[in-house]
């Protein structure tokens, strides 16, 4: 609930579809074909009037969040402060549902939320162009997390183009123990190819059409994640998690974006039920939860 004079924005997590990675930058980024898709799981930031810029967390992973400035929502309070002229004097408490350093953009989604939250509760009104640029500067996920629903992300995936979905497709998440360092996984992703001729990604019509039509059985067959490798490498206790969630009848698994979360694609939300239980049974992973997509972006509740 929202404390009076407060304001509190959801956002959602993501699993890439598709996340096509290209060879390093000159300025140590991939280029992408990154196909972000919103799944229901949340974090909730609110922001309240304080003295000075302050960060709190709850949650069942709350001891592994910063509460400093290097958490993305303080950056984003103190961003959209500079842009304005004023001081970024704001309480900032996280919620926290997404898996922390799970390759799911939770960092990214209390950016994006303390972003929105900040804006509501100082008046700023910005625009959405505006806000989607402070985005990008963040990181290259947040665009997204203010988005939500389904897109492309090219360049570094901060340029989105939304995307269609024609229907509801089921997940399971299987949450491993510790996270994994996005930078540590690309890093392995180059030392993986050295030497190897790295094609311009593309994004795969054969998954766009699935998502429009939202065909399940389509979408299994098209998933794909070229950082799968690099992750299975740094973590290969992932591979059981893997088969343990085709042995309980996932139509297709995936390493979520750069991991160590591992995606299962269900039927239907009975099967990602008995997938989940499964899962959490096998003893391959720490949890599993359940999440439907698309889900929407990022969003002012109503208050209490
Ligand atoms: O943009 P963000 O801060 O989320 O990126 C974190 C790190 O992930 C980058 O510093 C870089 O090492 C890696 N990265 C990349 N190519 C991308 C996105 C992220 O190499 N397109």
């Amino acid at each position: 609930m929202t404390p009076s004079g407060g304001v509190t924005v959801r956002v959602p997590a993501k699993v890439n579809v598709q996340l096509a990675v290209g060879a390093a930058r000159p300025d140590g980024f991939h280029d992408l074909a990154n196909v972000f898709l919103a799944v229901s799981l949340y974090d909730e930031v609110t922001a309240t009037p304080a003295d000075e810029l302050t960060i709190t967390c709850e949650g069942p992973d709350a001891d592994k969040v910063p509460l400093d400035r290097t958490n993305l929502a303080a950056r984003a309070a103190e961003l959209l402060a500079a842009r304005h002229g004023i001081s970024p004097d704001v309480h900032l408490h996280i919620a926290k549902d997404i898996p922390v350093a799970g390759g799911m953009a939770g960092g990214s989604a209390d950016g994006a939320g303390a972003l929105l939250a900040c804006d509501a509760l100082w008046g700023l009104n910005s625009s959405r162009a505006d806000l989607l640029e402070i985005c990008a500067e963040l990181g290259s996920d947040v665009p997204f997390s203010l988005v939500g629903g389904a897109a492309l992300g090219t360049g570094r995936g901060e340029k989105l183009t939304e995307l269609p979905v024609g229907g509801a497709f089921h997940w399971v998440f299987a949450v491993a123990d510790g996270g994994l360092s996005t930078p540590t996984v690309f890093a392995e992703f180059d030392r993986l190819a050295e030497g190897a001729e790295i094609p311009d990604p593309t994004a795969s019509p054969a998954l766009l059409d699935a998502l429009r039509t939202g065909d399940t059985t389509a979408l299994a067959a098209a998933l794909t994640n070229d950082l799968q490798p690099a992750a299975l490498s740094l973590r290969p206790s992932l591979a059981a998690t893997l088969t343990a969630g085709t042995d309980a009848g996932a139509l297709a698994t995936l390493v979520s974006g750069s991991g160590p979360t591992t995606a299962f694609l269900a039927k239907d939300a009975e099967s990602a039920e008995a997938v989940a239980a499964a899962l959490i049974a096998s003893g391959t992973c720490r949890t599993a939860r359940v999440a439907t997509s698309p889900a929407p972006g990022a969003i002012v509740l109503p208050s209490a």
